[in-house]
């Protein structure tokens, strides 16, 4: 029987996946072959397509004239798939049912076309193995924290006050965008895992499993963030060590419970030793001691361990310039390599510190080549406009994928790791992110995710095409306008060069240059009187170029050979320096904190003309959205100006008013 496409709920928008989207699939005359229940999933996305638009679909007959073939050839639970196009049929063929489904949404994305032209066999297969979202969700509403730690776009979808929602038709809908864009796995709970949320893993496991049941029919499999200390706080024993047994048959014991409720269960994601979580240091074990213990458990079921390299000491004493938290997960794991176990994926944010706007690769993602990698991207914009702010993110998270550990001929990290994990940007506000272009990084990460070496700019365009189906091309054009360069202008418009942070303190939103100056968690930007940066050169700073292979560690060591974007990482300089373009580091930092406010308003007067085009809904909540910007990027601009004004005593080259 074809599975009933999972329908938005009334008022929810539609996001990628407009009924729009189907049109041309949904006139044609499709055939589809196979049999499970991905396939009726399958089916039921033909149907409905062509009931709506007057196609027909077919299941299992002889080929005839049709104008598509959707073909599972096999059960080997594969993700690829073939498509084709000769004398008039397009044929999608896989031998794993999940790979029907992608070759499916592949035939959505690629709209008329694929009806169009004859070309020969294609494969598609996915660049990284694992695609996954991980909610940073609360169950019960967390004091500091709220549902949704870092959450932008309104309450979990998954847990309200304590409780499981329950509205799962919203969740079978999200299922669906996932698929549509390529993630394959969610995990339901934050990292941070507190008193309620632990109890996930035994007691209230079946809300996971009714969860887990919602994700199933689109190819999601559900993943659970553990706490390490699990087996004292729920099993009451007196002891975590990873390398005690009554610990191990712990854990064997509670996966056991799990894949009885959740049989395709993904796994556990841990954040152990990091920013007060327990974790294997507390019994002097390592991280691979630890990560292997859970590991074990899991391993006879088919699950994984996402574990965390998020590993630092976040009550550094600020007068200590010999600590520098951008060495530290490179410290901690790089010298574990080969010791983790087959079903471990080591999680590794894709900068050194914390998803700030411009960061440099991190080192360790080219550090343990006999260790499965996953790289960890936020598209929740913590600190990148948290979603009041238009910035989308496929540019950074490429350049990161693309980055060469091993110069320009070497493999790149999206070659290198097996997973992309984003930080969900997600809620149960209308339009999902809360700002309706926020869903465009969402779509990027998974697409990215499939294909990390996607050109982002095409993406956009898929994201665009999907969104807004019957978009003229004003609209096209303006919404391309209002999001490709907005990366950019928001990092023009805050912290400058590389150097990070500047945010206010706690929940991260605007500017405060000194916010975390004097703090413990390892944030300066050394700014006094003569320059400003972190020298982390070898030869006379903290040495954390050099936990790269070369030629990076050359290449950002040297004043000579850092990239601009990158210089107060590296580097402390004094604001006379001269960059690349002929301007000094002071006058560079004034002009660009000025384009940044000019960029921002001009891409809100973009977005304003494209009025008569949007549909009121969304046109509004973006135009408020962009006052917002406008503020912050003004208040931006004034604070760090006027402070660098105030630090160097030199006077902005053209005399702009800086307070
Ligand atoms: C950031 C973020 C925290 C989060 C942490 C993590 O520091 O501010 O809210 O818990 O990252 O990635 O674990």
């Amino acid at each position: 029987m074809p599975l009933p496409v999972p329908t938005v709920p009334e008022g929810v928008d539609p996001a990628w996946l407009p009924d729009e989207a189907f049109r041309p699939l949904g006139t044609r005359r499709v055939l589809v072959r196979g049999s499970g229940p991905l396939v009726e999933t399958v089916h039921g996305e033909v149907a409905a397509a062509c009931a709506r638009f007057g196609g027909r679909v077919e299941r299992d007959a002889s080929p005839e004239p049709y104008d598509l073939l959707l073909e599972l050839t096999g059960d080997d639970g594969g993700e690829a798939f073939t498509c084709e196009r000769r004398a008039g049929l397009t044929t999608v063929t896989a031998t794993g049912a999940p790979g029907l489904l992608y070759g499916l949404f592949h035939v959505v994305r690629r709209g008329p076309a694929a009806f169009a032209e004859d070309h020969g066999l294609q494969c598609h297969r996915p660049g990284l193995a694992l695609r996954m979202l991980d909610h940073w969700d609360n169950v019960a509403v967390h004091p500091v924290m709220g549902q949704v730690e870092r959450g932008y776009a309104g309450g979990s979808l998954f847990w309200d006050d304590g409780r499981a929602r329950g509205d799962l038709a919203r969740i079978r809908a999200y299922a669906r965008l996932l698929a549509a864009c390529g993630i394959n796995a969610v995990s339901v709970n934050n990292v941070n895992v507190h008193a309620v949320e632990a109890r996930l893993l035994t007691d209230r496991i079946d809300e996971v499993a009714a969860l887990a049941d919602a994700f199933r029919p689109y190819g999601v499999r559900t993943h659970l963030s553990v706490t390490f200390a699990a087996p004292m706080v729920l099993g009451g024993l007196p002891t975590a060590d990873p390398l005690d047994a009554s610990v191990r048959a712990w854990w064997a014991a509670a996966a056991e419970r799990v894949y009885a409720a959740v049989p395709d269960f993904g796994g556990f994601v841990v954040k152990a030793d990091s920013e007060g979580q327990p974790g294997p240091f507390g019994y002097g074990r390592s991280h691979a001691d630890g990560a292997n213990a859970l590991a074990a458990a899991l391993a006879p079921h088919g699950g994984t361990v996402c574990w965390r390299a998020f590993v630092y000491d976040h009550r550094q004493d600020w007068r200590d310039r010999t600590t520098d938290r951008a060495r530290a997960a490179h410290d901690q794991f790089a010298p574990l390599d080969g010791e983790f176990a087959d079903n471990v994926l080591l999680q590794v944010k894709h900068g050194p510190m914390d998803f700030q706007v411009r960061e440099p690769v991190s080192p360790v993602l080219g550090a343990l080549p006999r260790t499965r990698l996953a790289v960890e991207v936020q598209a929740t914009q913590e600190y990148t406009g948290q979603q009041r702010h238009v910035c989308w993110l496929g540019p950074m998270w490429s350049e990161a994928l693309r980055f060469g550990h091993e110069g320009p001929a070497g493999p790149v990290v999206g070659q290198r790791a097996s997973a992309l994990v984003a930080v969900a940007n997600t809620g149960d506000d209308p339009f999902w992110t809360g700002h309706p272009l926020a869903q465009a990084n969402l779509y990027t990460v998974g697409r990215l995710g499939w294909q990390p070496d996607a050109e982002p700019a095409e993406l956009l365009d898929e994201w665009l095409a999907l969104t807004f189906p019957a978009a003229p091309r004003r609209l096209a054009d303006g919404l391309r306008a209002v999001l490709s360069g907005s990366w950019r202008t928001y990092e023009k418009y805050t912290a400058p060069l590389g150097v990070g942070f500047m945010v206010q303190p706690g929940h991260h939103y605007g500017p405060n240059v000194d916010g975390y100056e004097y703090s413990p968690w390892g944030t300066y930007h050394f700014a006094d009187r003569d320059g400003v940066g972190v020298d982390r050169s070898a030869a006379t700073g903290t040495g954390y170029a050099a936990q790269y292979p070369e030629p990076w560690a050359r290449v950002y060591e040297s004043l000579d050979t850092c990239p601009d974007e990158l210089l107060l990482f590296f580097h402390h300089v004094p604001y006379g320096h001269v960059l690349r373009d002929g301007r000094t580091v002071i006058q560079h930092l004034y002009d660009t904190r000025f384009e940044g406010v000019a960029e921002a308003a001009e891409a809100a007067e973009v977005w304003a003309s494209l009025a008569p085009l949007v549909d009121g809904a969304r046109h509004r909540r973006v135009a408020e959205r962009y006052e917002e910007q406008l503020r912050g990027a003004r208040e931006w601009c004034d604070q760090v100006n006027s402070y660098f004004l105030r630090k160097s005593g030199v006077p902005d080259e053209r005399g702009r008013r800086i307070y």
